[in-house]
């Protein structure tokens, strides 16, 4: 073994033991430094027989980027080992579970709505769906309220003017021109829901607010009579309130349902009277009549041969009875404090 060949082994058996970055530092320094073996056998050449100066010099010169190499290859190699090691310790754990991500929930209108239409399909109805910016004719007119007729302003209507249009158009304020949209797109008998928003002019307060969300109900039928329409009722209420609930019917007028009612429910929270019926143990819940001749005939049914009943579910009104919301304000008031709670 030459000097060259001695030396070499030496520089490679200590790199390759180097705990860290530093002692590969002093090894470069010693070796291949200014000072290094390599530059001191460089500087020793012109003392040599001339014959062998070549010889040195290519030595040298091998030793060099023999050390280099090794010093790069185990610096990599430690870098690696010391990630490793951070990943095993306490720095990086690969079992963790992540971060918790923000998680949205249901609005408690959709949550309520998707409820009542896993209810209804259950029971032989179609969903539907209309346009929330309606004709005048449909959300009016069709449903037995021609223009002078004083119903129109128990809804006060937000009128949307489309420039150069002839017809009337406006933000429904129900979802009973739906009704007649059924009957002059289905074939009867046909039963549906629809789940939608309606809009009237309101000055908002706990109870009443601009936007808000109802559920149509119509089935069209033969000899349909109202006691169909009470035991569709009671399904419908023990569908909600998972028990038998108690009704009462009291008149009520809507010109596109004769008779009309408006239907109480027994108060599915107390027995005594609490906040939520006003300690009359009665709630008001669910206007609905059979459907009015002049409606049948809008939506292009003869009256003599079918027949059938309507209700308007107040759906946020229900979302409110079942959550204890105290202000319907909060249903589309955005709030995330609220939103969260459900
Ligand atoms: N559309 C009526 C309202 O919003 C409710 C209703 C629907 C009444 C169906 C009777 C039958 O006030």
């Amino acid at each position: 073994m030459t000097d060259t060949d001695a030396t070499l082994s030496d520089a490679l058996g200590r790199i390759s033991t180097a705990p860290d970055v530093d002692t590969l530092r002093s090894i470069e320094r010693e070796f291949v430094g200014k000072d290094g073996v390599v530059a001191s056998m460089l500087a020793a050449i012109p003392t040599l027989p001339p014959a062998d100066r070549k010889g040195a010099g290519q030595s040298a010169n091998q030793l060099k980027q023999a050390v280099l190499t090794a010093l790069a290859e185990r610096e990599v190699a430690l870098g690696n080992a010391a990630l490793d090691a951070e990943r095993k310790g306490d720095g990086f754990d690969a079992s963790l579970p992540p971060p918790r991500l923000e998680r949205g929930t249901l609005h408690p209108v959709v949550q309520v709505t998707r409820e009542l239409e896993d209810l209804f399909t259950s029971m032989g109805y179609m969903v539907l769906d209309g346009p929330e910016v309606e004709l005048d004719e449909y959300n009016f007119e069709k449903l037995n309220i021609p223009a002078d007729h004083p119903a129109r302003d128990t809804q006060d209507t937000f009128y949307c003017n489309a420039p150069g249009s002839k017809a009337t158009l406006l933000l429904r304020t129900h979802t009973s021109p739906v009704q007649v949209r059924a009957m002059e797109h289905l074939q009867p008998p046909f039963r549906a829901v629809v789940p939608g928003k309606v809009f009237r002019q309101e000055t908002t307060d706990a109870s009443h607010e601009h936007t808000f969300h109802q559920m149509e109900g119509i089935v069209i039928d033969r000899n349909v009579s109202v006691g169909h329409l009470i035991g569709a009722m009671k399904t419908l209420l023990r569908g909600i309130f998972k028990k038998d609930i108690e009704v009462r019917l009291r008149p009520g007028y809507f010109p596109f349902v004769e008779p009309g009612f408006e239907l109480d429910a027994r108060c599915p929270f107390c027995e005594k009277g609490c906040s939520v019926c006003k300690q009359s143990t009665w709630i008001e819940l669910l206007p609905c009549g059979l459907v009015h001749p002049n409606v049948l005939k809008a939506g292009g049914l003869d009256p003599e041969e079918w027949g059938g009943f309507a209700f308007g579910l107040g759906l946020s009104r229900l979302v409110m009875l079942r959550y204890g919301i105290d202000d319907v304000r909060h249903l589309l008031g955005g709030d995330l404090r609220f939103l969260e709670q459900f």
